[in-house]
């Protein structure tokens, strides 16, 4: 049985395009609904620890520069088999290899700048809301 909840962030790139409020309107008009939301800005420890699965890739020291380049919109979203109808909606890593009608081929430009994440696991679901939402901080 597949969980009800994924984690998403739309990345620095997105809020300073301006394509925040599309992105969070495609994502309501795809049925998810906000358990947790928050405006805020990831430190160097924050991006290291948060990303640290990935650390000794060559990416790593790009990602996490565009991470603590400005604010985060983090989120806690919940619907039926969340992760996997998240990654469907947000679509492929890399832009370029996304589907038409997809979040980041609309936003994304480069496999850097991909205006969002969405957790790839119910576990990491877990451990990603945890990492920046307490009990308070949940609606739903
Ligand atoms: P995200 O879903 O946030 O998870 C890891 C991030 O690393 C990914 O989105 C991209 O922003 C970034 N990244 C950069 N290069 C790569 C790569 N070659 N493979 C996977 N992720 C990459």
């Amino acid at each position: 049985m597949n969980g009800d909840y994924t984690f998403s962030i739309v990345k620095p790139d997105a809020l300073s395009t301006g394509k925040a409020g599309q992105i969070l309107a495609m994502i309501n008009e795809a049925g998810f609904e906000i358990a947790a939301m928050k405006l805020t800005r990831m430190t160097l420890q924050h991006a290291e620890s948060f990303y640290s699965v990935h650390k000794g890739k060559p990416f790593f020291s790009n990602l996490v520069e565009l991470m603590t380049s400005g604010p985060v919109i983090v989120m806690i979203l919940r619907h039926n088999n969340a992760v996997e109808e998240f990654r469907k909606l947000i679509g492929s890593t890399d832009p370029a290899k996304a589907e038409p009608g997809t979040i980041r081929k609309k936003f994304a430009s480069s496999i850097t700048k991909n205006a969002v994440h969405g957790s790839d696991s119910d576990e990491n679901a877990v451990r990603e809301s945890n990492f920046f939402f307490s009990e308070t901080e949940r609606f739903l």
